[in-house]
């Protein structure tokens, strides 16, 4: 693994020992969208030791600090998400979860670390931070549409003073640790929502005729809605339509008079997206219909697409070139479905999302499995990367 050189890196380097602190024990108390008041308490805790004035709020589990909130240079905020996922963790790892059914599988942990890393070399740097920095410790990423990033911004976030450019990352498995990727544009998917009740009759499975059968036409929306992806848009354009829940039924013959559907379509451009809901509702009722059954469709508008603004992506790609060396920088060519509501900052202010190296040699564990472990290097590189673009996004 090739080390990285810049200032920021051979400072966070020997912060090594307080991020593992930080990291190990968001680790250990996993707390899942909207409940993270542990983890408030010691994000809190650990800005105040840094002599920053944290924001709390009486209904909302996110925590906002400034370092340097007079300075007149530009305002940059970073953002960590601090959410866990129900997952029963299988890494062994020393620090593992001390709550069952609970985990930080996304890397959230790690996250969280970096920005408290990030934010102790900026408040160590003093006056070369010539701006503002927001800190931003969001709630609720995992949440779906009601993710913790809208609410944080409806409570003023990206306001007083005006941030000016923000910056996000994720661990990346598929990106070696050490590195980061980078991307100009729409990098992940827009995400919504949908819940479809299919009502038949019900009855005795022995008599079938006697009535429409949701079951049936359950299965038959199911693969109907494939048609719509294959067959009702352009192949260039990605659409994913993905049934994750389906529930009906009491006995083996019994034919319930309901079945119910849940799902997820991801997107990329607002017409598609648009075009994908109009689509949803009216073949899954004729598909219904034509079955003499019914059903009723709702669809929730989720995260929208995120966009990284090519500007200020290129700038970064220069600042971190700059401080970890070309070769550890690596360009995403193609977009992914997965979704963000760091996309909700992005509609707001212009900043860019990067992915951390978390990869490691061996079997990759995946985002949300339970022994997705991301080594230490990504703390370092991931609190040098923070604290470069913060600085170098002031420079004018
Ligand atoms: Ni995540």
């Amino acid at each position: 693994m090739a080390r990285s050189q810049g200032p920021w890196s051979v400072a966070a380097r020997k912060l090594l020992p307080a991020m593992r602190g930080w990291r190990e024990s968001f680790h250990e108390e996993p707390e899942l969208a909207n409940q993270e008041h542990k983890t408030r308490e010691k994000v809190v805790r650990a800005l105040r030791e840094l002599g920053l004035t944290p924001t709390v709020y009486p209904d909302f589990t996110g925590v906002l600090a400034t370092i340097g909130p007079d300075r007149p240079g530009p305002v940059v905020a970073l953002r960590a998400d601090m959410d866990a996922l129900p997952v029963e963790e299988k890494t062994g790892l020393p620090f593992r979860s001390k709550v069952p059914g609970r985990m930080h599988a996304c890397g959230h942990d790690v996250h969280m670390s970096c920005l408290l890393g990030a934010a102790t070399l900026l408040v160590r740097a003093g006056p070369r931070v010539k701006g503002p920095v927001r800190l931003l410790f969001q709630p609720a990423e995992e949440q779906g549409e009601a993710g913790g990033a809208g609410p944080f911004v409806e409570r003023g976030c990206l306001e007083s003073p005006k941030v000016d450019f923000v910056v996000g990352q994720h661990v990346a498995p598929e990106v070696p640790a050490g590195q980061i990727g980078w991307k100009k544009g729409p990098l992940m998917a827009a995400a919504d929502r949908f819940r479809i009740v299919v009502r038949g009759s019900g009855g005795h499975a022995a008599y079938p005729h006697r009535g429409p059968d949701a079951v049936v036409a359950a299965a038959e929306i199911i693969v109907g809605m494939q048609a719509i992806v294959s067959r009702a848009r352009d192949p260039v354009d990605p659409v994913v339509v993905s049934v994750g829940m389906v529930h009906g039924g009491t006995r083996h013959n019994i034919l319930p008079p309901e079945v119910e559907l849940e799902g997820t379509v991801r997107t990329f451009r607002p017409e598609t997206r648009d075009a994908i809901e109009r689509l949803l509702r009216t073949r899954v009722r004729h598909i219904a219909q034509s079955l003499g059954a019914s059903a009723r469709v709702e669809y929730f508008r989720g995260y929208p697409v995120l966009v990284n603004s090519p500007p200020v992506t290129e700038r970064l790609v220069g600042i971190l070139g700059e401080e970890f060396g070309d070769a550890q920088l690596e360009e995403l060519t193609a977009p992914v479905m997965g979704a963000e509501d760091f996309s909700r900052y992005l509609e707001h202010v212009p900043g860019s999302f990067l992915k951390l190296g978390a990869g490691v040699p061996g079997p990759p564990a995946n985002l949300h499995s339970p022994t997705f472990a991301p080594p230490e290097e990504s703390l370092v590189v991931g609190a040098a990367a923070l604290a470069a673009a913060a600085v170098g996004l002031q420079e004018r």
